[in-house]
């Protein structure tokens, strides 16, 4: 089947990647010729474990082009995806559906045939309405259909997500998209992927409700650890506790400093406006967003306290700096708002994170960047951990020790078991560790 992706982005890419990989013939679109010239070369625009083998495996098998020239594209297939970007909009939280828009007005331009639009960027309820709409318009004698498929791909696991999901929603209003969303489908889910279908506006939803809810889980955790701070109790125990009730679930349950991301923080604030605006506020998802938000800042105070209750002059050493290990993604990474209070309070920061760094000295130009870890640690008064990355938990913490001018570890993942560094001399906090 002839597929083609509008938006290379993380979901773009790696979906049509994939979808060429069980051998469907796909075309890649963006508007950045940059982007576009380097994936021709071989160069992925993001780094994502395994992306830049499978490009280059299908390219070589000729499953799958990149262009920027969309119309040719749009020509010949037979499911055309919106993958393009929807940020939140500056002011008030809504998501910006401009370039949803501007895609679907081209594509209606030069689709030819019956063609499935499918919008797989995150969207709020109504958006495929005012898709089928803006194409009828556009071109009244086309023949599409709309349909709505939300993706669940977490970044830094994306291939594995795309392949074998927990399930492939398909928000569909006719009988002869469903067919062709079947087909396309057809090699997942005869993989087990159940593929649920429903009508458009409840797919849009479900995707947000399965961010918010997830977000949800993890802000609740995440103040169950401040009580088990408090209380002498132990969080990580707690949630292995509570997890084993298959009702509840074992996973999103591991305390932090707050979630970041390309989704979570953008969709929960998306889907308060959208609760606002039908008169039904989701009060659960307006109070996650106000605790995330507020814990982030909370993490630097915790730090300053550590090193009791004054930054100025003092170094911090911190490990990791995306928002979760396996990516270099820094949007909305806790980091952004930790490392400025801790500097606003008169703290240096040294960082070294293994692929973020780049993305992050726009954003954090007064971190001092390193090549390794133990460079970070280098005559610091502290260690932060802020993002766990695998190559964090076995550090030699003898060598750390000795690199670190006084032995606080402030580590907002719990990549290290709290008895463990005490006995090793070390002031160590973790998250929930009371
Ligand atoms: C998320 C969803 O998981 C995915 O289904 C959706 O398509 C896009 O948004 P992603 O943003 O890639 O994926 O990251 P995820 O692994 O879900 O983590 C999001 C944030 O939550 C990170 O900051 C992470 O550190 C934090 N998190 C996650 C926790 O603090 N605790 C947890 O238990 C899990």
């Amino acid at each position: 089947m002839r597929v083609t992706m509008i938006g290379s982005g993380y979901v773009g890419l790696v979906s049509g990647a994939c979808f060429a990989d069980f051998g469907h013939e796909v075309t890649c679109v963006d508007t950045d010729a940059a982007k576009i010239e380097g994936l021709k070369n071989g160069v992925m625009p993001i780094y994502e474990p395994g992306l830049d083998d499978l490009v280059a495996r299908n390219v070589e098998a000729g499953r799958l082009t990149f262009t920027t020239d969309l119309g040719p594209a749009v020509k010949d297939a037979a499911a055309v995806f919106i993958a393009v970007g929807t940020p939140s909009r500056r002011g008030d939280g809504h998501a910006d559906l401009t370039y949803v828009y501007e895609a679907a007005r081209q594509i209606a331009k030069a689709v030819d045939g019956y063609t499935v639009v499918v919008d797989k960027s995150t969207v709020p309820v109504g958006t495929g309405d005012e898709v089928a709409r803006i194409i009828k318009e556009t071109r009244p004698d086309a023949d599409v259909s709309v349909a709505s498929n939300p993706e669940f791909l977490r970044e830094g696991n994306a291939i594995g997500d795309f392949k074998r999901p927990d399930r492939i929603v398909v928000g569909v209003e006719d009988e002869r998209a469903k067919d062709v969303m079947e087909e396309l489908y057809r090699p997942l889910y005869l993989n087990v992927a159940p593929l649920v279908f429903t009508g458009r506006r409840t797919a849009e939803l479900i995707k947000y409700a399965a961010n918010a809810f997830l977000a949800t889980k993890i802000t609740f955790i995440n103040e169950i650890a401040d009580l088990c701070e408090k209380a002498g109790a132990n969080v990580q125990e707690v949630a292995r506790g509570i997890g084993l009730d298959g009702r509840i679930g074992s996973k999103f349950l591991h305390a932090g400093p707050g979630f970041g991301g390309s989704c979570f923080p953008k969709d929960t604030r998306a889907l308060v406006r959208t609760g606002r605006d039908f008169g039904t506020p989701i009060k659960i998802v307006e109070m996650v967003e106000e605790v995330n938000e507020a814990r982030k800042l909370a993490m630097a105070e915790r730090i300053k306290d550590a090193l009791g209750g004054d930054l100025s002059g003092k170094t911090v050493g911190v490990l990791g700096l995306a928002f979760k290990p396996n990516t270099d993604d820094m949007r909305e990474a806790p980091s952004l708002a930790i490392i400025p209070a801790l500097e606003a309070a008169g703290a240096k920061v040294k960082a070294y994170d293994p692929e973020s760094m780049a993305q992050a000295k726009p954003h954090l130009p007064n971190v001092a960047y390193v090549d390794d870890a133990y460079s970070a640690i280098d005559g610091a008064d502290a260690l932060v951990i802020l993002t766990e990355w695998d190559q964090f938990r076995a550090l030699d913490l003898t060598r750390v020790k000795s690199l670190l001018k006084s032995p606080v570890v402030v580590d907002l993942r719990n990549v290290y078991r709290k008895e463990d560094m005490i006995e090793r001399g070390f002031q160590y906090q973790g998250v929930g560790i009371g």
